[in-house]
């Protein structure tokens, strides 16, 4: 199939805010590709460990994107360590790539977090009510959901993750040429610059 022509800006400030604008839609609805970015922590034995997670928010005044997950999880670890942390999106009808590095933060237990929690609903707040560590062996995968924790308990494993962005790459695959460009906030100050492909 060949490369569409492009439907994004070619001016750089206009991009930028066109490509906030999709990740907030893309925060807001599953069934947007956006929604599904991979996110790649560094382990203590330096790898790079990546997953796919699911994108909470997008704050494009404050340069913000959230993620959550379980406090006993690897990642935690992996970010505890080493906060610096990378989102990986694709949007396949664009044959568009946004690469995202972040330094995190780790909200468990104060205020963002537990408001959070609060909108997870009963289905959401599930996930984290299993009293069995993520990654420990099983008899079966029913085996996870019992006993279940208290709504309680199931708070003090769930984790807000905030990602402030400090550079975020736009990669296009398009008709006549590919598109890439480079975004970053030196003094909070958006810098953007055309890159080689
Ligand atoms: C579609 C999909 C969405 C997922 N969303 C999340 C998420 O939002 N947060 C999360 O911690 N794990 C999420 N996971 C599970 C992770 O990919 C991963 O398997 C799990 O968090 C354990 O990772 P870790 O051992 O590296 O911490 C999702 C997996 C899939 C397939």
């Amino acid at each position: 199939m060949p490369q569409p022509p492009s439907s994004f800006s070619a001016d750089l400030t206009e991009l930028h805010a066109e490509i906030w604008r999709m990740l907030g839609r893309g925060a807001a609805d599953a069934k947007d590709d956006l929604h599904w970015p991979g996110l790649t922590t560094i382990d203590a034995q330096h790898r790079p460990q990546s997953r796919i997670v699911v994108l909470r928010a997008a704050r494009p005044g404050e340069r913000g994107l959230e993620i959550h997950t379980d406090h006993r999880s690897l990642k935690m670890r992996e970010l505890e360590h080493q906060p610096q942390a990378s989102l990986l999106f694709y949007r396949p009808r664009s044959r568009a790539q946004i690469r995202v590095q972040a330094l995190t933060q780790l909200h468990h237990l104060d205020d963002l977090a537990r408001q959070r929690w609060q909108t997870l609903g009963e289905a959401g707040q599930t996930l984290y009510c299993s009293s069995v560590m993520p990654g420990s062996p099983l008899e079966s995968p029913e085996q996870a959901l019992t006993p279940a924790l208290t709504s309680e308990q199931g708070l003090a494993n769930f984790v807000v993750i905030t990602l402030q962005v400090q550079t975020l790459e736009w990669l296009e695959l398009a008709r006549p040429v590919h598109r890439r460009a480079l975004f970053s906030y030196p003094d909070s100050v958006l810098q953007a610059q055309w890159i080689a492909p």
